[in-house]
């Protein structure tokens, strides 16, 4: 059984048609990616699989039950992490506090517990402390914990989010553009954690980008949408060969 699988999700703004007929399966553990020109699609999808808006059409059946209808937290409780391709970070919290937070929405004191304060909630509170800290070391940005997140690098900034993300430990890790707005060598080092989260958690990854330079390090398997439709799927290779998918970015990206 696949960990993930959508089956002929269609979805209608209004008029517009932003994703037509989308399949995908994804297996435990495994990394697959999504590439497109701007407006093909490629959040839209995200923001489907995660509840933010309700396909038009379609199945998304997520760890053997069908999660099409469920409100984002639900979905999130069941497993898909999500980072934001433009970030959704709270201004005025710490670094620390990010990361903790969203822990929380995996935990369920009780309401004994909440409103007492109980030892075992006070042990609960230091084991997502200390958690929370292991994420942030494992991003790269454990030394930015007590500072408020809008003093960070915006390169720091993305890597808290995908601590949040991973706070909630997900089975399956959506990343829409993690590096977006970076440099060539900053774009190195985020494939590199990205690899190592992996490899120590081992949850499987869906991955919105760009640039396709960090969808062929990374990926499995890549699907090329256009609008709203996959034009073209299959290895790094494949698709880096592929005469649809060259046409679909001409004039619009590099393909590098
Ligand atoms: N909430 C929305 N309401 C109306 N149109 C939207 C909305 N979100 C996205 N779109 C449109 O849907 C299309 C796909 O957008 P999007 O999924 O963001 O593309 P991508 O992430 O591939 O750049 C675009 O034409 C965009 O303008
Ligand atoms: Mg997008």
């Amino acid at each position: 059984m696949s960990l993930l699988k959508v089956e002929g999700m269609t979805h209608y703004f209004g008029g517009l048609r932003a994703v037509y007929n989308y399949n995908l399966e994804i297996e435990m553990g495994q990394i697959r990616g999504l590439i497109g020109p701007n407006g093909a699609g490629k959040t839209t999808i995200f923001n489907l699989i995660t509840g933010m808006y309700r396909p038009t059409s379609g199945r998304i059946v997520f760890d053997g039950q069908d999660i099409v209808g469920l409100p984002p937290h639900r979905i999130a409780a069941r497993g898909i992490g999500r980072t934001f391709q433009n970030m959704m970070l709270w201004r005025h919290m710490t670094v620390l506090e990010h990361v903790k937070l969203a822990h929380y929405s995996r935990i369920d004191y009780g309401l004994v517990g909440a409103f007492l304060g109980t030892p075992r909630r006070h042990r609960q509170e230091a084991e997502i402390e200390e958690r929370s800290y292991e994420l942030l070391r494992m991003m790269g940005v454990d030394r930015f914990a007590q500072k408020v997140i809008t003093e960070l690098p915006y390169g720091a900034q993305r890597r808290v989010e995908i601590a949040r993300a991973l706070a909630t430990q997900p089975k399956l890790l959506l990343l829409d553009e993690p590096t977006a707005g970076m440099n060539p060598e900053e774009m190195i080092e985020m494939v590199d954690t990205i690899r190592r989260i992996h490899g120590v958690l081992g949850m499987a990854i869906f991955l919105i980008e760009h640039r396709m330079r960090v969808v062929m390090d990374l990926c499995e398997t890549i699907q090329t949408l256009n609008f709203g439709e996959v034009i073209a799927e299959g290895t790094p290779d494949e698709i880096r060969n592929n005469p649809v998918v060259i046409e679909a970015y001409l004039g619009k990206e590099v393909v590098t």
